[in-house]
């Protein structure tokens, strides 16, 4: 029985990845979920899991060398999934701090508790053992929007202090690549949606504020391009990467899913309207007339793409949600999940919002 440590699984993608692997899995497999529980983090999301034999949540900051030390010589950990970061571009550029400390510090950490862990005696690693890191397509920076991919072998160009540190984590990831030959993976992955996604991200902003009524703000011109990837897509590619993956290899994964804010916005509007039953009130407050154009971002990366070439001809994922279907899914989640929305939405996130949008 092969037993994952999981960091950050209570956030939005852990929490999709640890559903995702006990649906797989069952009781195949043993996962040990550490997360600090920040704003982000949310054991709501573990509801179903929690009292799986199978299963174990560790409150602990990933940053706090001796607790990690702790559980790596308590566990004979044969894989590590590292989640755990701080994750949003807007707080990043209005605190950079806590990025590097959890993003670069906690990733060092984690890195040296693994290796302390795996290293024998003659400097290669125990068989079987692997880290993966899960990073972003941001380390890259921004393409035109006339053209272009991001391909494993793209330069490094983070733009903003979010990206600047993930960048950085991956480099140490690298670095102990080429000096140890430590078993790492590192897969760069493109914007995610689905289920469980904090409201400060664009989706559920967007499906949220317009179920309320409330302004639908577009940063800039509303022009910039993400490439939108289905949560359990990604936590399939995970998977799939940690057993197939190259040591040492980095993986791109993203589904070729282009869209500007702005139609994306549109679809969200138009989702919403098509889903909600005739004589729901809300029927009445979603409407375009909620679009409203706010500063734009200070830094702002124009255009994302991934080029997934490598992951498809290596270890043949592709995506397998439709943005049509993946939207929808998650318009009917949040349906389904209205106090969840309140839960996260109540308390310090209104202190966060009034701050971010001036209202
Ligand atoms: P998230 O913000 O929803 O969750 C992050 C989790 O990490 C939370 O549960 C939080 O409590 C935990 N955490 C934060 N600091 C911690 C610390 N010091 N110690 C322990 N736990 C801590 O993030 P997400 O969107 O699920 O992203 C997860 C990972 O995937 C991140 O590394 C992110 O860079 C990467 N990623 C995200 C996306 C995306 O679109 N969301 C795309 C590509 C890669
Ligand atoms: P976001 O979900 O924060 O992801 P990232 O910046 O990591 O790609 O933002 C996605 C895009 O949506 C990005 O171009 C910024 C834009 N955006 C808005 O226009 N308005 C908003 O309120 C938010 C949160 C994002």
């Amino acid at each position: 029985m092969k037993t994952y440590l999981v960091t950050g699984g209570a956030g939005f993608i852990g929490s999709n990845f640890i559903h995702y692997m006990f649906g797989k899995y069952g009781d195949e497999i043993r996962i040990i979920n550490v997360d600090l529980l920040t704003y982000a983090g949310n054991l709501e999301n573990l509801k179903e899991v929690e009292g799986r034999d199978n299963y174990s949540f560790l409150k602990v900051d990933i940053c706090d060398k001796k607790a990690m030390e702790a559980i790596f010589t308590e566990n004979d950990i044969d894989y590590v999934v590292h989640f755990a970061a701080e994750t949003h571009v807007d707080r990043s550029i209005r605190n950079p701090e806590v990025f590097v400390q959890t993003n670069v510090l906690g990733t060092a950490v984690l890195l040296n508790c693994a290796k302390a862990a795996w290293e024998l005696e003659d400097g290669s690693f125990r068989q079987g053992k692997k880290f993966l890191h899960v990073s972003t397509d941001e380390v890259y920076g921004s393409l035109e929007e006339d053209g272009g991919y991001f391909y494993e072998t793209t330069p490094y160009a983070p733009h903003s202090p979010y990206s600047a540190s993930k960048a950085s984590s991956d480099m140490l990831v690298k670095s102990y690549v080429d000096t140890y030959q430590f078993p790492a993976n590192i897969t760069n992955c493109s914007n995610n949606y689905g289920p469980y996604q904090f409201p400060e991200k664009l989706i559920p902003l967007m499906i949220n504020n317009a179920l309320h009524g409330k302004p639908l703000p577009v940063y800039g011109d509303g022009k910039n391009v993400r490439d939108w990837l289905y949560v359990d897509d990604h936590a399939k590619a995970i998977d799939m990467v940690i057993a197939k993956g190259r040591l040492g290899e980095t993986y791109n994964v993203g589904g070729h899913n282009e869209k500007q804010n702005l139609e994306i916005i549109h679809i969200i509007i138009e989702t919403l309207l098509e889903m909600l039953p005739e004589g729901d009130k809300r029927r009445t407050l979603v409407s375009k007339d909620l679009i409203t154009y706010v500063e734009d971002r200070k830094g702002h990366d124009r255009r994302y793409a991934i080029a997934p070439d490598k992951i498809k001809a290596e270890i043949g994922w592709e995506p397998e949600t439709m943005f049509k279907d993946g939207i929808r899914q998650t318009i009917a989640w949040y349906f389904a999940h209205e106090e969840w929305m309140e839960n996260v939405t109540s308390g310090d996130y209104q202190k966060y919002y009034k701050e971010m949008y001036q209202v």
